[in-house]
């Protein structure tokens, strides 16, 4: 008789992706994908794409909504957009964003958005940004069933002290700064780190010193995992971050298609026979 296994190794590619997956893929050498989504439809898309994970993030503000940052966005509406998201995904693990002012007062308040965004929203883990300033909230949330990603880096919600986006970490204090909020945001349960604008060599030592995953946004492509903003990855505006590349040029495959319907309607091509009920 076989001897027993010591525990069941915890698979990369999964039917499911879950929060032990991320670990797994580390461990793997495997890299994690993540991509942003706030809506039914390109989530339905990105999932069967085979994404690993879906962030609702709160750039669904200067994204989607029209904000000129992530600073307006409110719970309510990463409700909306995480339950559509959560009911389009089959396999990824959907992580929402705690917007700004709906966490850092105290853990208690963090613990309240993190609820509703599972519970309301369906959300599988939730992402909140700082390091050793929220020790209280990842631990709280950690050990009462709520996965935590952590944001270090660019933390966009903090634009005005930063005075816009600006690479982060750069420096031996600042390169010290961020490892230790590395680390403590690990020591209190966090399952994951989004390090965003960071430097290449920098972020290769957190993911070094890391066992949770990082997961990077111009940070190099020694992290753990990679993830965008889908408008940039899609190619839907003429312009898109330094550290982003468009894999398509959706933006003008839609403003073609738009051209071609507003042309047909008013040439009368469209709609034809085929398009038309008889009596
Ligand atoms: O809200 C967001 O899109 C994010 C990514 C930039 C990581 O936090």
């Amino acid at each position: 008789m076989p001897a027993p296994q010591e525990s069941t190794p915890v698979p990369t590619q999964p039917k499911r992706y879950r929060v032990p997956h991320l670990r797994a893929s580390k461990e793997a050498g495997r890299p994690i994908t993540m991509l942003t989504a706030y809506d039914a439809v390109t989530a339905r898309i990105f999932d069967a794409a085979g994404v690993d994970s879906l962030l609702v993030g709160d750039s669904i503000g200067n994204n989607m909504l029209g904000y000129p940052s992530t600073l307006p966005v409110t719970v309510d509406q990463m409700v909306v957009a995480t339950r559509a998201v959560a009911g389009a995904a089959a396999r990824a693990l959907v992580v929402a964003d705690l917007p700004f002012g709906s966490y850092e007062a105290s853990a208690a308040q963090a613990h309240a958005t993190a609820v509703r965004l599972m519970k309301e929203g369906g959300a599988g883990a939730v992402k909140l940004e700082g390091g050793q300033h929220m020790v209280e909230q990842v631990r709280l949330l950690s050990t009462t069933g709520i996965p935590v990603v952590g944001h270090l880096g660019l933390t966009p919600q903090s634009e005005n002290v930063f005075g816009g986006m600006k690479v982060q970490g750069r420096g031996e204090a600042a390169a010290q700064k961020l490892l230790a909020d590395a680390l403590a945001l690990e020591a209190a349960g966090a399952v994951a780190i989004v390090l965003e604008m960071v430097p290449g060599p920098l972020a290769t030592r957190v993911t070094k010193e890391l066992a949770i995953p990082t997961i990077g946004i111009g940070a190099g492509v020694e992290c753990d995992g990679q993830v965008l903003v889908w408008t940039d990855m899609a190619g839907m505006a003429d312009w898109a971050p330094k550290f982003s590349r468009a894999f398509g040029q959706v933006g003008a495959a839609l403003s073609a298609a738009a051209g071609d319907y507003v042309g047909a309607v008013r040439e009368r091509t469209f709609p034809g026979p085929e398009h038309t009920f008889d009596e």
